[in-house]
């Protein structure tokens, strides 16, 4: 899929700041990528053929998977549809609670927004333990809808988050892997 090149401008350009936000986490801002119109434009179109002609609808996790998710939606002409973090959209909502390293988070989409048996792409900046990614997956089904591919910029493999997907029996697609 991805170019070596793209790989590579990728590796360059993203950057790494160790124990930030905390102790033992290593931080990949993905920022400057917005300011190489260029390069953005190469991943989107990277993303985009990962999904082209195989959904029906994107899903774009809050906040960073609005980044790419819309843009990806665009260029394959299909909706776009915001998963959101609890209290944020008017009800009703389809919500999914998971549980996070310390407690727990609700996410929701509004209801009718996703149809029953669309084939859904859930886009996300980044995989790590998989935690915010299996919930969006769950909130997608329980409104009749298929969830078809996964796809992010960047996947963490040493986290298994690919394997908290694998149930869902999706194609995976991530262009950096770490
Ligand atoms: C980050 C990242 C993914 C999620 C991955 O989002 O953008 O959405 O964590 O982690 P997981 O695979 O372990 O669930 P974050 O919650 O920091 O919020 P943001 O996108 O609003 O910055
Ligand atoms: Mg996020």
């Amino acid at each position: 899929m991805a170019s070596k090149e793209l790989i590579k401008k990728l590796e360059e350009t993203i950057e790494n700041f160790p124990d930030f936000p905390v102790p033992g986490i290593q931080f990949k801002d993905i920022s400057p990528i917005f300011l190489d119109s260029k390069l953005y434009k190469h991943v989107i179109a990277d993303l985009a053929a990962f999904s082209k002609g195989k959904v029906d609808a994107v899903c774009g996790i809050e906040s960073r998977g609005y980044l790419f998710g819309i843009a990806i939606a665009v260029a394959l002409e299909v909706p776009f549809i915001l998963i959101r973090k609890a209290g944020k959209l008017p009800p009703p909502v389809a919500s999914e609670k998971y549980d996070l390293e310390y407690g727990s988070a609700i996410i929701e989409t509004r209801e009718g927004q996703i149809k029953p048996g669309q084939r859904i792409l859930i886009h996300d900046d980044l995989l790590a333990t998989g935690g915010t990614t299996e919930a969006a997956a769950k909130l997608v089904e329980k409104q009749g809808a298929n969830v078809s591919q996964f796809s992010f910029l960047i996947g963490l493999k040493d986290l298994k988050g690919h394997e908290k997907l694998r149930k869902f029996g999706a194609e995976i697609y991530n262009i950096l892997e770490y």
